[in-house]
């Protein structure tokens, strides 16, 4: 696709991905409008891009901002949404539940104006959470999570993890009706656990991370360690969801994630490694919230359809995020904040 001069609308603009996605969408030419209400999102994510786009604060619940927000487009990335790391989406069920709502308005208002392409950041979490459990695991081996395992249409692919996922599942199934229906062209990008610069402290990595940098001991560790997530870097998700956008239309969805199991204590010990601190002890806290056992993406379909999967490495992408972290950010300011900081964005 020519992205240059593309009217271009970038919900949740401000946030940890969509910033990331801005800067990379005015890179390649593109008219770049973002609409946030600043919920989590913040103007200094957009600090490489202010000068570059058109911003818009407002809540894209309300159907009349909504409106405003999509006219003109041709092109739109909704990410905005309520969300956060396992300690937020398991303490606010009922902002994730909102989320049917907001993604509902932006879909009808994107194709009230006639935006061409659409593409929904979805999540991981829409995936059955009966096939990422330790039993599961056990019984069958190492799980890659397929695309058409989670289908609201199909018996038994629907068992999403938790109103946060039921939410993106619902988006996904709202979205596609607009391709069945009025021929609107689309996709819902599955994101699997991103990490990278500018993602709070609700999300594992960088919950790790800080505590490194405020030399936590005992260093605490949500659950046995023993889960496992595929940390995917923001710079691979954002380069998926433009080839999405660009090579789908028919509202499929598509996996944005690596196929690399990392246990939550590897990647701990990968942090000890690289920052050259690490704790006399170690204390796996089982009262906390922790999600399924382990979970990553198959890549057929995005190698297939994108002609395109992730390649940064953990260590690298890791290394990029430390540094980021611990040039930012003051020790004290964190470690009075930490509790607080772990589960509100
Ligand atoms: N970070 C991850 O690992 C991950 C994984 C899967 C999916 N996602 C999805 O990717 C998208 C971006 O997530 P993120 O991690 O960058 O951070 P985020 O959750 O902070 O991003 C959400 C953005 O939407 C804005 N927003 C929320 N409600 C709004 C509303 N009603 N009106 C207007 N703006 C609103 C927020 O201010 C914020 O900028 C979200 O849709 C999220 O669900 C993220």
């Amino acid at each position: 696709m020519n992205w240059s001069g593309t009217k271009t609308l970038v919900t949740g603009g401000a946030s940890f991905i969509g910033s990331h996605l801005v800067d990379a969408l005015v890179a390649r030419g593109a008219t770049v409008r973002v609409a946030d209400d600043l919920s989590s999102g913040k103007l200094e994510n957009l600090h490489k891009s202010i000068g570059d786009v058109e911003f818009m604060e407002g809540d894209l619940r309300d159907r009349a901002f909504a409106d405003k927000a999509t006219a003109g487009r041709e092109v739109v990335f909704h990410l905005a949404a309520s969300h956060g790391g396992r300690g937020y989406i398991d303490t606010h069920p009922v902002e994730c539940s909102t989320n049917m709502i907001l993604d509902g308005s932006v879909f009808h208002s994107a194709w009230r104006a006639g935006v061409e392409r659409v593409a929904f950041s979805s999540s991981a979490c829409v995936y059955p959470t009966n096939l990422q459990d330790e039993l599961q695991i056990e019984k069958g081996g190492m799980v890659y999570l397929r695309e058409d395992w989670a289908d609201p249409f199909k018996p038994g692919a629907a068992l999403a993890d938790g109103e946060y996922g039921w939410a993106k599942l619902m988006g996904e199934m709202a979205l596609r009706a607009y391709h069945k229906q009025y021929g609107m062209k689309c996709v819902s990008c599955r994101y699997f656990t991103a990490y990278g610069e500018r993602e709070n402290e609700t999300h594992a990595v960088i919950a790790l991370i800080a505590k490194a940098f405020v030399g936590m001991d005992p260093y605490e560790i949500w659950g046995t360690g023993e889960q496992d997530r595929n940390f995917t870097y923001v710079g691979d998700i954002v380069e998926g969801s433009i080839r999405a956008l660009e090579c789908i239309e028919d509202g499929s969805a598509v996996n944005v994630g690596t196929a690399e199991h990392i246990k939550v204590i590897d990647a701990a010990r990968k942090i000890f490694e690289i920052t050259g601190w690490e704790p006399d002890e170690i204390f796996f806290d089982l009262d906390k919230p922790v999600g399924v056992f382990s979970r990553a993406a198959d890549l057929t379909r995005s190698r297939d359809r994108l002609g395109w999967e992730p390649n940064i490495s953990f260590e690298d992408g890791l290394r990029r995020t430390i540094d980021w972290y611990y040039s930012t950010r003051n020790r004290e300011e964190v470690a009075r904040k930490l509790n607080i900081l772990l589960t509100e964005r």
